[in-house]
């Protein structure tokens, strides 16, 4: 059982890790089409990092004897200026994330749901390694700026990323 104010509200959140896997798709597919294929790979694998959040938070709704509601997910932005650009909306992206569960411990703090509260902890800490991710990823990218042989070589290293739920 779980606070009405609180499910729906995890209910959004779950939603919104799917709309994120979203958008990490359509930021791979804009790298595919200009045959960058390690940043599409990174993106690739983000977005099955955010299918398993969305997943975890479903887990979580239905241990808690609730029902996991879907809506709609909206469309992504698909179009991009430049590979930056994608980061920064991926990291833009992050600290939307951060807020929202902020704003979600909070709830669970008013209740005094406290397995939530623990819950909950766990994508805080994700959310730190998130942001601070993406945030390395822009300081490089800018710092290679035009250099495409070091570009091509930072590419290969993230063609190698996989993602392992832990
Ligand atoms: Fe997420
Ligand atoms: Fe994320």
């Amino acid at each position: 059982m779980l606070n009405k104010e609180l499910l729906d509200a995890l209910n959004e959140q779950m939603n919104h890790e799917f709309y994120a896997a979203h958008a990490y798709m359509a930021m791979a597919a804009y790298c595919d089409n200009g045959s960058y294929e390690g940043f599409a790979n990174f993106y690739i694998q983000q977005a099955k990092e955010e299918r398993f959040h969305g997943q975890k938070i479903y887990d979580y709704i239905n241990d808690r004897g609730e029902k996991a509601v879907f809506s709609a997910i909206s469309a992504p932005k698909s179009d991009f200026k430049n590979i930056l650009e994608t980061f920064e909306d991926g990291l833009a992206q992050e600290q939307d994330v951060t807020r929202r569960f902020y704003n979600l411990s909070e709830l669970a703090n008013k209740d005094k749901d406290y397995a939530t509260i623990s819950f909950l902890n766990w994508f805080l800490d994700e959310q730190v390694e998130e942001e601070s991710m993406f945030e390395t990823h822009i300081d490089y990218l800018k710092r290679i700026g035009d250099d495409s042989n070091t570009l091509y070589l930072y590419e290969k290293e993230l063609a190698a990323r996989t993602f392992n739920e832990e």
